[in-house]
């Protein structure tokens, strides 16, 4: 490769992990599944070793991932405490180098009998738990610190959360070392996860998306009642060995539980690579049918002076490596094939399949990513698939069953031209998908583009696919500019459209022009500017004219913006017809400036948690933003802690009869505005019998790939 070649890879690597690695411990919403993230972490660390000169000191690969830090409504759930007292760690919280093959293992044994010449150590192996990481302290045989991993060198302090957590002793017992630190992981059971995804789904919350992003997300609660609740357990497995006297990792943590501490139990000692695999190989059946995730095997040299004498790398310690296990898999009959242009222009192949079931839900259409996939998978219509969830909604097929091909499969054809539009299809060599050439004519781009504007994390307007659809094929609107010149005249002379839908998508316009800077940049579609990029760029530059001006040197002064964001950023706003866009959108009064959070409208609801329930006129997430304006807090379930419900139509029962339980008042919307300021609330007093009618594209375009 080409140094050239390497450094756009590079960057485009370390920007990719950055941005998952965000969504994945900040967010608790990753889009990434572990396997992807992994071989993309492991294809960066070749071409790291490769090419030396492109070295940074802050590339992913030198750098554990962040819990910390977490902005105001990045959390996937509302209720997550903003403000927990982050504390350094006394040793750094480090990772686990790990792979996915034996072969990999067996290098790792090797390399370790080479490095500790003879000298005879065993193999402590153990399960690799799927939650989220937290470190204790004892001291005097009391808890008294639980920190989360954070960035490893520091993290939060969530030991009022900790003490609730059911196995974990608040005193020890027995000869324990007046002071010392254990990690371990803090897991969600999936029973404990089932039920709380039941009752979020009958409470009209999003439910999580895995046992893991449950754990975490619960951990940082602020209602350390409700962290009692989510049936959260603990497993220990990791003293420093800095932190006490023992011989061997396996003799610390069987004196562990001696003094009462829930020590993993499924550890075995093996003394050579053929008992290894036999554990690995027990394990990736028998997790089965464990109560909680498990996404591998640790295997962990187990004398500490052989610990010591290896040490560890930035990142990771040389004594231990992890095995993962592949996701689930399910197999199914791939029906046909289906081209799918987004708002970039960027042809996806999505796939229809025979519908089967996969770690419980039903799966019908996966996507195949692009045309090279499908040429490394080789796949046919009519052939047997293997279909997998990564950490995204959309699975996607890993494989094809060549015993199960049919003499009659045929080879799909990648289409050479738009299936939009019929331009012809163009790729760039550093891209790995085709694209429609024709942004401004082609019908699916022009509609995707105003899709993403209305979706609810951009402008939240109330329009769906069929409003957007019909407002492009009768002319009125074909750019999101366009959108706010459109009238009630207008609206009532389409098909299907009468006085309270019509004012209701007005109001919902008008709302937009509320809309924070951040999240106008992000509606504005730039090519790999997603929510967190535009809320890092509205905070540096503060507003459009800021941004627009930058030189492409100043746009990578930005943390965490690299050539290939910086250039795409720097494109769209040279762009005359881009720039007339926003012209247009600043005149009907959309706000280009305005760094991080809202000013606060007034105090009326200071120092109240306030839970939402129901429909309201307005989306759900503008009333939260309206609750915060002016000075609440969203709470996320109802408590004794909690200031009143906000009942919209149909609210959830369980959270009115938690609230006649605990005398909770319940109020209604237009008792709601009454609290409010006058005139804070542009949006009529109509009660809304349903939300949106559509929440954006079915596959919505990822804003990295
Ligand atoms: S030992 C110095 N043992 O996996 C490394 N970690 O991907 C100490 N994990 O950061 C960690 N099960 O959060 C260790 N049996 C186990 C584990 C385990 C899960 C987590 C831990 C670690 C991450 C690395």
């Amino acid at each position: 490769m080409q140094d050239q070649a390497a450094k756009i890879r590079i960057d485009e690597l370390r920007e990719i992990l950055r941005e998952n690695s965000r969504r994945y411990y900040v967010d608790n919403a990753p889009t990434m599944s572990d396997f992807e993230f992994d071989s993309l972490m492991h294809e960066l660390e070749r071409l790291e070793a490769e090419f030396p000169q492109f070295d940074s000191p802050d590339s992913p690969t030198r750098r554990v991932g962040s819990d910390l830090d977490a902005p105001v409504g990045a959390n996937a759930e509302s209720g997550i405490r903003q403000g927990f007292i982050q504390r350094p760690h006394r040793y750094p919280m480090l990772s686990l180098g790990n792979t996915y093959s034996i072969g990999e293992i067996e290098e790792f044994a090797a390399r370790a009998d080479k490095a500790l010449d003879g000298i005879p150590f065993s193999y402590s192996c153990e399960l690799k738990f799927d939650g989220t990481a937290i470190c204790l302290t004892y001291r005097d045989g009391r808890l008294v610190q639980a920190l989360t991993r954070g960035d490893g060198v520091q993290g939060d302090d969530v030991t009022e959360n900790v003490r609730r957590i059911a196995g974990i002793p608040h005193q020890l017992h027995g000869d324990y070392p007046p002071e010392f630190e254990i990690r371990g992981e803090i897991l969600m059971p999936y029973e404990a996860f089932d039920a709380l995804n039941r009752e979020r789904e009958a409470q009209e919350d999003a439910p999580f998306a895995n046992p893991r992003n449950a754990a975490s997300g619960s951990l940082k609660l602020i209602n350390p009642d409700e962290v009692e609740r989510r049936g959260l357990i603990c497993t220990l497995y990791h003293i420093p060995a800095e932190s006490v006297t023992f011989d061997s990792h396996s003799q610390a943590l069987d004196a562990a539980a001696s003094w009462g501490l829930p020590v993993s139990g499924e550890r075995r000692l093996c003394r050579n690579i053929g008992e290894i695999k036999a554990y690995i190989d027990h394990w990736d059946k028998a997790r089965k049918f464990l109560p909680f995730a498990t996404d591998g095997i640790v295997i962990k040299i187990n004398e500490l002076s052989c610990q010591r004498a290896l040490g560890y790398t930035a990142k990771s310690p040389r004594w231990a490596v992890a095995y993962k296990f592949k996701a689930e898999q399910a197999c199914t009959e791939l029906l046909s094939i289906d081209y799918q242009v987004g708002r970039t222009g960027a042809v996806t192949p999505v796939a229809n399949l025979a519908p089967v079931q996969l770690s419980g839900t039903v799966v019908k259409r996966a996507t195949l990513n692009n045309a090279d996939q499908m040429a490394l998978l080789d796949i046919r219509v009519g052939d047997w698939v293997f279909v997998e969830k990564g950490g995204e909604i959309i699975p996607k097929i890993t494989g094809i069953d060549p015993a199960h091909r049919s003499p009659d499969a045929e080879r799909p054809v990648f289409p050479d031209r738009c299936p939009d539009c019929g331009t012809p299809l163009v790729k760039a060599e550093t891209e790995a998908k085709w694209f429609c050439p024709n942004q401004d004519g082609c019908p699916m781009q022009i509609k995707g583009r105003m899709l993403h504007f209305v979706s609810r994390k951009a402008m939240d307007i109330l329009a769906g696919e069929m409003t957007i659809d019909q407002f492009y094929a009768t002319g009125l609107a074909t750019t999101a500019a366009d959108l706010y010149a459109i009238s009630k005249y207008q609206l009532l002379g389409l098909e299907g459209w009468q006085d309270r839908s019509a004012q209701r998508f007005l109001d919902s316009l008008e709302a937009s022009k509320q809309v924070p800077f951040e999240r106008v940049l992000y509606a504005l579609g730039i090519r790999y500017v997603g929510e967190t990029t535009a809320k890092t760029l509205a905070r540096h530059f503060g507003d459009i004219d800021s941004l627009a001006a930058a030189s492409q040197e100043q746009l990578l002064e930005v943390g965490d913006v690299g050539e290939v964001i910086a250039g795409s950023i720097y494109d769209f706003l040279h762009d005359p017809a881009h720039l007339e866009q926003i012209g247009r959108l600043r005149e009907a009064g959309l706000r280009f400036s305005g760094a991080g959070q809202e000013a606060a409208v007034s105090d009326a609801l200071a120092g109240k948690t306030v839970v939402i329930s129901g429909n309201f006129s307005i989306s759900r997430e503008r009333m939260k933003d309206l609750i915060v304006a002016h000075g609440g807090k969203a709470g996320s379930s109802v408590s004794a802690k909690t200031a009143f419900l906000l009942a919209g139509t149909k609210p959830g029962p369980e959270k009115l009869r938690k609230c006649e339980k605990l005398g909770v008042p319940v109020v209604s919307e237009e008792e709601f505005r009454a609290m409010l300021p006058d005139g804070s609330l542009s949006a009529p007093a109509v009660p809304a019998d349903a939300g949106r009618e559509h929440d954006g594209p079915t596959l919505e375009e990822p804003t990295l790939f």
